[in-house]
């Protein structure tokens, strides 16, 4: 005969949040939670997209909030603190061609508001909703608590002439790191994810309609095999693929002024 606690765990059906889950990877994960059972929350600004993930995946529950706007933030937070969940994902981005375009100040309000500063308020959010669901015992049955982040390798290299957006990427892997340690007395597991390029409809309009020529591009699908992978395993900082791990690794070893002299040569061409 099975337990009470057995028969709960057999009913149960985890619910993720995945912040920046309209489009691209984020909505890959969305598609790939629902596929193993999951209940799927998704936040985005844009109605379109909304409006297309309502018709075509209506069970996918879909959030409209401009993560630019703190306010505006905080009142979907605050409307989603009722709702238990297992797991996060923060997937929103900003990113803009910085090595061929100069960075104006829209750009720049934008990228520092969606990467570093919103991701702060969530994770701040988040953490203490999983944090209080652990003292009141709410996991009977769920899954182990998680909050994950979508930085990018662009964030794992140190040298001073790094693009607002690799620097804004290196402050988040840096912050969830933070937080991991933070978390471990209440058992939340967090997880970072530095990939390298990913074929998404973003990286292609930013790239004229096509990111093939991008150095070890990857599929969404793949992205989401990694990611996936790095969350059953509890990766601190999952760094994929393989190949711009391993340069980024090296490059990371060389003395600083060759590292700059490097990369300032080559990122003014590239993304
Ligand atoms: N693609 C790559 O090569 C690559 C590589 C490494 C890391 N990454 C990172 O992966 C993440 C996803 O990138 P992606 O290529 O999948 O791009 P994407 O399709 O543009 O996804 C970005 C997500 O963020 C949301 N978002 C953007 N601005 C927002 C705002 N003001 N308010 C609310 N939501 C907002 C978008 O929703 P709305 O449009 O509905 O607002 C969308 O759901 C980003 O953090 C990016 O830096 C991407």
């Amino acid at each position: 005969m099975k337990t009470l606690v057995e028969d709960i765990a057999e009913t149960y059906t985890p619910h993720i949040i995945i912040v920046g889950g309209t489009s691209g990877i984020g909505l890959a994960l969305a598609l790939h939670h629902q596929m193993l059972g999951w209940q799927v929350s998704v936040v985005g600004s844009s109605a379109a997209k909304i409006a297309d993930i309502n018709s075509q995946h209506p069970a996918i529950v879909t959030y409209a909030c401009d993560l630019t706007d703190s306010g505006q933030t905080q009142k979907l937070l605050d409307g989603l603190s009722g709702v238990s969940f297992q797991r996060l994902i923060y997937s929103a981005g900003s990113y803009t061609n910085e090595r061929v375009h100069q960075l104006n100040q829209a750009d720049s309000d934008q990228m520092l508001a969606i990467n570093l500063q919103a991701f702060e308020q969530v994770f701040r959010w988040a953490s203490s909703q999983l944090k209080q669901q652990y003292q009141e015992l709410d996991l009977i049955g769920s899954e182990r608590p998680s909050l994950i982040c979508i930085a990018s390798i662009a964030g794992t290299m140190d040298y001073p002439y790094a693009s607002l957006y690799a620097k804004s990427k290196r402050a988040m892997i840096a912050t969830a790191s933070a937080y991991r340690a933070a978390l471990i007395p209440y058992d939340i597991q967090v997880n970072c994810i530095a990939s390298g390029y990913i074929d998404t409809q973003a990286l292609c309009d930013l790239n004229d309609g096509d990111a093939s020529h991008k150095p070890f591009i990857m599929s969404t699908k793949t992205a989401v095999h990694h990611i996936m992978q790095a969350i059953d395993d509890d990766v601190e900082l999952a760094i994929f693929p393989r190949s711009m791990r391993y340069i980024t690794s090296a490059l990371n070893h060389l003395p600083k002024p060759v590292l700059n002299w490097i990369l300032r040569s080559k990122l003014d061409k590239a993304r």
